[in-house]
């Protein structure tokens, strides 16, 4: 049997994917990465054979000019044989109603989300106490944050030896008058002393993340909008490797016991806890609760991706290069395959039984596509971000996340709103922002950067202030001024 281990764009890729594969807290040392692989090699073959799996396809490699390189040919990416329509339902009849969508097809395609690529959330999940650990003032630029610290601990009365304590930072800034709109990070954290020095330049509260480009940080943009942003730590959720999966909140709900073929992956389970701090939001007085967005980039852009399609409390999502397991087409052979996602280097992001689709199964077999995650977020407003495919790379399939979006745009249309208004892929730096699902490709490398001004100008009119309503036959009270827009 063979399989792909640990793929990556590039060397420096490389580096950044070994630095996030590990707990916030671990030591990065060889050591503690040999065992890491070994216990996930022994986790994935565990799951292998209780899917009764022998034998699996490769994924072709990340590496440009390698023999098996994956293909970057747009004339061979297309050639899938099925592609399943959102507004289908499994008996043939097509949805044409709001009504039929909410009750009916919508929670089919759900089940299958679940049931077979991102797996299910148990039934009964511990509950979660937020705690602020601290509270202190700072600034972003020319802008004044009160930085509230909070962990979320898990109840694990049920089963002590595992403890899950999730890291969250809340900004707000000084100058709000009321609640404010909410921006959260799923946030990369760098293990103590390994931060790359391009990440260096701009250690202002809460920065965490791959290298920024030039300019404002996102934060200072998004404080700039009127608004807070929040950063969630993953790992302090779920690790990032299979060798984690008999711990964080996976194992602790498992007692340490291994996963069924159902059972929540990682990204399952970063979503579930960006909901668990979108509770803590609904409490805190400081944030508007019914405007949080959700970013995110790369493997934490499928995070995003999935914590805004399960969620429905979440306003708008920024969803940065998600590519494959995110908003790019799984059948499309272009960039990252279906092989390399259920390889023992990524499997622990979806269920086990997504493994199945690398043998014996193939990704025509999926019974959902990615464009139908898209479509579980409507009507709601998701921006989808990429980078250029010289720069980024091929891997990540500007092209397959833009098609995740286009084939959505039915469901929107269907709930009354706006998809892309078009499906022809749109140039370099165009941005494509005049409808509920937008769409722009920066032409830089493996990064949100260059697109977050282009998010936050069209995020505005969704997370402005309401104006107050008025009953019917009621008067504005003489020298009512609506509130300053930001
Ligand atoms: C790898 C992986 C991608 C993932 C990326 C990341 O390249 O193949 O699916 O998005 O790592 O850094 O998250």
């Amino acid at each position: 049997m063979r399989t792909v281990k640990y793929l990556t764009i590039g060397p420096c890729f490389i580096f950044l994917c070994l630095l996030f594969s590990v707990p916030a807290n671990a030591q990065f040392s060889r050591q503690n990465q040999d065992s890491i692989r070994k216990l996930t090699q022994q986790d994935y073959n565990d799951m292998l054979k209780i899917l009764g799996i022998t034998s699996l396809r490769q994924g072709p490699s990340g590496t440009p000019g390698a023999s098996n390189a994956a293909n970057s040919d747009e004339s061979k990416a297309t050639h899938y044989t099925s592609l399943p329509d959102p507004l289908i339902l499994n008996n043939g009849k097509p949805v044409t109603k709001s009504r039929t969508w909410w009750k009916k097809r919508r929670p089919e395609i759900k089940e299958y989300f679940d049931r077979e690529i991102y797996g299910r959330v148990p039934a009964k999940v511990p509950k979660v106490g937020w705690v602020i650990t601290g509270i202190s003032t700072d600034s972003v630029g020319p802008y004044h944050v009160t930085v509230k610290k909070l962990t979320g601990y898990v109840d694990n009365s049920t089963y002590p030896a595992i403890s899950v304590n999730i890291d969250l930072t809340l900004a707000i800034p000084r100058s709000a008058k009321g609640p404010v709109p909410v921006i959260m990070e799923f946030g990369f954290s760098f293990p103590q002393g390994t931060r790359p020095a391009s990440a260096r330049n701009t250690q202002q509260a809460g920065q965490t993340g791959p290298p920024m480009s030039a300019g404002p940080s996102w934060q200072q943009q998004v404080l700039e909008a009127g608004w807070g942003y929040a950063i969630i730590v993953p790992v302090s959720i779920q690790a990032d490797n299979g060798a984690g999966l008999r711990s964080g909140i996976i194992g602790l709900v498992n007692k340490g016991q291994p996963r069924k073929p159902d059972d929540w992956g990682a990204l399952r389970a970063w979503a579930w806890g960006a909901s668990r701090a979108l509770d803590y939001f609904e409490t805190d007085e400081s944030v508007d609760a019914k405007k949080i967005g959700i970013e995110g980039l790369s493997r934490y852009g499928k995070a995003a991706a999935v914590a805004m399609a399960y969620d429905r409390r979440f306003a708008i999502a920024l969803i940065g290069s998600s590519g494959a397991g995110g908003v790019k087409l799984y059948r499309r052979v272009f960039g990252e395959q279906v092989e390399n996602l259920a390889s023992s280097g990524e499997y622990h992001w979806f269920a086990g039984n997504f493994i199945k689709y690398a043998g014996p199964l193939t990704p025509n077999d999926l019974p959902v596509d990615a464009h139908e995650l898209v479509a579980m977020c409507a009507p709601r407003p998701v921006f989808i971000s990429a980078g250029s495919t010289t720069v980024e790379g091929a891997w990540i399939d500007a092209k397959g996340m833009f098609l995740g979006g286009a084939l959505a745009s039915p469901v929107y249309e269907l709930l009354g709103k706006k998809g892309f208004g078009t499906t022809e892929f749109p140039p370099m730096e165009t941005a494509l922002t005049s409808g509920e699902i937008a769409f722009r490709q920066h032409s830089g490398g493996h990064t949100v950067g260059p697109n977050w001004p282009y998010f936050i100008t069209w995020a505005k009119p969704y997370l402005k202030e309401r104006e107050p309503q008025l009953l019917p036959g009621n008067k504005m009270p003489r020298g009512y001024k609506p509130p300053e827009r930001h």
